[in-house]
């Protein structure tokens, strides 16, 4: 397979928010990468464009929506891609998928994971605030 093909299944010129190895400390007792990892990597993923957006910190509010949709492995190249979907009057929607690069000899790339989460965006105090102008 062509270098090309192999990143045919990732979203066309968009960066991740966050790419990352995980480490044998960070599997189940099947061997696979256990799925509180992947779980935390999104939630700090959706963060990054949610605190752009926000201009401030955020913190999560919700988990929308959470789909493991093939196992993770050690060894495997993670990569999360983070958008944001719609904002309201405090709070902003991001969708996370999660992608991961495996086999350097020969190389696949495979959706692993979609989420939905929502995020506040908070003062100083750690209180709720509105949503700057765009
Ligand atoms: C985030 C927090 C400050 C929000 O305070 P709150 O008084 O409960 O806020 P509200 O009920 O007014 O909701 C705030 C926004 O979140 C949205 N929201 C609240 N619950 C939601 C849910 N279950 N799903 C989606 N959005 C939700 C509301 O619609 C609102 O959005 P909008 O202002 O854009 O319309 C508060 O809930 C909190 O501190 N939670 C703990 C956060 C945390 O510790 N996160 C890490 C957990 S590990």
């Amino acid at each position: 397979m062509s270098a090309s093909n192999i990143f045919t299944n990732l979203p066309d010129g968009r960066q991740p928010a966050l790419r990352v190895m995980p480490m044998p400390a960070d599997l189940n007792p099947a061997g696979d990468v256990f799925g509180g990892w992947i779980m935390a990597m999104v939630d700090i993923a959706g963060a990054i464009p949610a605190r752009r957006r926000a201009k401030s910190r955020v913190a999560t509010v919700a988990v929308n929506s959470f789909v493991f949709k093939q196992p993770v492995s050690v060894g495997d190249l993670v990569s999360f891609y983070a958008d944001v979907v719609s904002s309201g009057r405090t709070s902003v929607t991001v969708d996370v998928e999660v992608y991961a690069e495996r086999d350097p000899e020969n190389p696949v790339v495979v959706k692993v994971t979609e989420a939905r989460l929502t995020y506040v965006a908070l003062d100083d105090k750690g209180r709720k605030r509105p949503m700057p102008a765009e």
